[in-house]
C-alpha cells in the first residue's frame, strides 16, 4: 500500500531545521520524517542534538559549533530559579539565544556544506525559525513550519490567520482563552511588550544574516509571511478552537502510539506492589533532574516514600542516591508511552511539557502538574481547566500538598474521567496526525508551495485586519458632517444656534 502511494508522488528531497534549545522539538520531527521517508523522499534533518537513535533513512546534520552552544547554554537551573521565584530564564537570555546560536550555526562548515546542496523543500520548526529563514533565501524553496510550542501563535498570526488578544492567552503565561477583563489587559500587555522586544532581537538577528547571508536577505518577518502551510502542534480538542487559514492543520499527538509491553524489569518492579498500582513521575529531559536543588529532591523522596504505591521516577543522574525508599525505582530513560498506557498507572507528575500533555490524554491518565518554564503555564492551566490535572506551585510547593495533589487525583474519580472524556475526543479524528501531516506536506509539493492557500490578511496591520482604520474613517466623516451641519444650521439661523440632537 505504502509503495503503491509512494509512486503517486514523485520523491523529493526535503530538509528540516529545529533550532529549538531542548531536544523535545526534535520528537515531532522524528514522527514527520519517519512518515516521509516511509513514502520516498528523502530528509536532511538539521538539528543541535546528537542523535542517540537512528531513524532509519533520515540523515542528521549536528553542526558542532551549534551543539557546543545549546549545550553551553543549557547548563541552567531552571527549577533552582523557579522555587527562588526568579524568571527560570533570565530575558537576556531569551533574547540572545537565537541571536548567538543563529552565528554559531553560519560559523560552521557543515552549514556551509549544506548551504551549497539543494532541496525542494524546508520544514522549520515555528519557534526561533527566523535564523533558519535565511536559508529560504539562500535555496528560494518553499518552506512548511512545524510549530512545536502549540500555544505559540507568532507564527501562525504574520502567516495571516487571526489570533485576537481576547481568546489568544500568550504561551508563557498562566491563563486560558476564557480570559476577565483583567485578564484580557494583562494578556494583551504581555503579547505586545513581548512582541515589540521580539522585533529589538530580530533586528540583531538579521544582522547575522546579512554578515553570513549577504546584505540582500529581506527582512525575516516578509521571509515569515510567505509560508506555504503550518502544521500546528495543537488540537482543539488539547488546546483551543482557533479561526485558523486553510494553509494550518492541527496535527498534536503525531508522536502518540498505543502502549506497547515495558521491559520485565520494570514490569516486575510495577507487580511487586501488587494490585495497588503505580505513579509515574517526570520532569521531562530539559529539567535536568541531576541539577535538580537538594531541598526539592529531598520533598519528592519524602513523599514518595508516604505512598502506598510504586513510584517509577525517570531521574537522569547516575549518583546512587542511598536515601530512596524501597517503592521507588529511579531511571534516566524511561518508555514513558508504555508506562502512561500501562492498566496499573494511577498518576503521572509531570513538569507540564506539551508532549506530556498530550500523551497522559492520548492513555488517558490523571496528572499533577509543576510547571517550570516557557510553555508549561499556559500547557497545565489547559490541563487543569479540562479537568484531568491539579496545578501545583513549585515556589510554595510542600510535601503535603503533593501527597494531597497525589491523592486527590487519583481517589476523586473525576480527574480520571476527565482524562477519558479529553481521550476520546483527541481521538476521533478522521485521519491520524501523522497522515494529516503527510497530505499536506506533499500537497505542497504538489502544487509548487500552494501560494494559493495564503490570504493577503499576512500582508495587513493590526488597523486594517480589524478594519479599525475604516472605523476611524467613519467617525472622521461623522464628525466632519456633524460640524458641517452645525455651521450651516448656524448660518441658516444668522447666529441663533439650534441644538441638534444626534444619534
Ligand atoms: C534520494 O537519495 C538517494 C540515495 O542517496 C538518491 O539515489 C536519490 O536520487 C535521492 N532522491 C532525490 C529526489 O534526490
Ligand atoms: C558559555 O557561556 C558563558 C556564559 O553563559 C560564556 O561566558 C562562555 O564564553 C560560553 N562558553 C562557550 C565555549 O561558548
Ligand atoms: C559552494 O559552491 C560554490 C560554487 O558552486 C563554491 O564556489 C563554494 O566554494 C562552495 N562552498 C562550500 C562551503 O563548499
Ligand atoms: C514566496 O516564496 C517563493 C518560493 O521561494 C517565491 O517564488 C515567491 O516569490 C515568494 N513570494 C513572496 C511574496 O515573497
Amino acid at each position: 500500500m505504502i509503495t503503491f502511494l509512494a509512486t503517486l508522488c514523485t520523491s523529493e528531497n526535503i530538509l528540516m531545521v529545529t533550532m529549538g534549545g531542548t531536544k523535545s522539538h526534535k520528537i515531532p520531527f522524528w514522527e514527520l520524517a519517519k512518515g516521509l521517508i516511509n513514502r520516498g523522499h528523502n530528509v536532511t534533518f538539521l538539528n543541535g542534538f546528537p542523535a542517540d537513535f537512528n531513524v532509519e533513512g533520515l540523515v542528521e546534520i549536528t553542526p558542532s559549533n551549534l551543539v557546543q552552544y545549546i549545550q553551553n547554554y543549557t547548563n541552567w537551573d531552571l527549577v533552582g530559579r523557579r522555587i527562588q521565584n526568579l524568571q527560570p530564564i533570565p530575558l537576556f537570555d531569551v533574547a540572545r539565544y537565537p541571536i548567538e546560536a543563529c552565528d554559531a550555526l553560519l560559523n560552521d562548515h557543515e552549514t556551509k556544506d549544506l548551504l551549497n546542496s539543494t532541496f525542494d523543500l524546508m520544514i522549520l520548526d515555528g519557534a526561533y525559525p527566523e535564523c533558519a529563514l535565511g536559508f529560504q533565501y539562500v535555496y528560494n524553496i518553499p518552506f512548511i513550519y512545524l510549530n512545536t510550542v502549540g500555544f505559540y501563535t507568532a507564527s501562525v498570526s504574520r502567516s495571516g490567520s487571526p489570533t485576537p488578544y481576547s481568546i489568544t492567552p500568550h504561551f508563557a503565561i498562566a491563563l486560558t482563552d476564557d480570559m476577565n477583563f483583567l485578564q484580557r489587559i494583562m494578556n494583551s500587555v504581555v503579547h505586545v511588550s513581548l512582541q515589540i522586544i521580539h522585533s529589538i532581537v530580530i533586528s540583531v538577528l538579521q544582522s547575522v544574516l546579512r554578515k553570513h547571508l549577504g546584505d540582500e536577505i529581506p527582512h525575516v518577518y516578509d521571509i515569515s509571511k510567505n509560508v506555504s502551510f503550518i502544521l500546528q502542534n495543537t488540537h482543539f480538542s488539547v488546546s483551543y478552537p482557533r479561526a485558523h487559514m486553510p494553509n494550518v492543520a492541527e496535527i498534536a499527538c503525531i508522536h502518540c502510539r498505543p502502549a506497547q509491553l515495558l521491559p520485565k524489569e520494570l514490569e516486575d518492579f510495577i507487580s511487586s506492589g501488587g494490585d495497588a498500582g503505580f505513579i509515574y513521575v517526570s520532569m521531562g529531559s530539559s529539567v535536568k533532574a541531576a541539577n535538580m536543588p537538594e531541598s526539592l529532591r529531598q520533598l519528592l523522596v519524602q513523599t514518595f516514600a508516604k505512598l502506598p504505591y510504586r513510584v517509577l521516577w525517570k531521574y537522569e543522574s547516575t549518583i546512587i542516591q542511598n536515601d530512596l525508599p524501597p517503592n521507588v525505582k529511579i531511571s534516566r530513560w524511561l518508555p514513558q508511552q508504555d508506562i502512561l498506557g500501562h492498566k496499573k498507572l494511577k498518576a503521572f507528575i509531570t513538569h507540564g511539557g506539551l508532549l506530556s500533555m498530550f500523551e497522559t490524554v492520548y492513555h488517558g491518565a490523571p496528572a499533577v502538574v509543576m510547571p517550570v518554564f516557557c510553555d508549561h503555564d499556559s500547557n497545565s492551566e489547559k490541563a487543569k481547566a479540562d479537568g484531568y490535572a491539579l496545578k501545583l506551585h513549585l515556589e510554595t510547593l510542600t510535601s503535603e500538598q503533593l501527597f494531597k495533589a497525589i491523592h486527590t487525583v487519583i481517589h476523586d474519580p473525576k480527574y480520571r474521567n476527565a482524562a477519558k472524556y479529553r481521550q476520546s475526543l483527541l481521538r476521533d479524528q478522521k485521519c491520524t496526525p501523522l497522515e494529516t501531516a503527510i497530505y499536506w506536506t506533499e500537497y505542497v509539493l504538489r502544487h509548487n508551495g500552494a501560494y494559493h492557500l495564503q490570504s493577503p490578511s499576512r500582508n495587513m496591520g493590526f488597523m486594517q485586519f480589524y478594519s479599525l482604520d475604516i472605523l476611524c474613517f467613519f467617525i472622521v466623516i461623522f464628525l466632519l458632517l456633524k460640524l458641517l451641519i452645525k455651521r450651516y444650521v448656524i448660518k441658516a439661523s444668522r447666529g441663533q444656534p439650534i441644538k441638534l440632537k444626534m444619534h
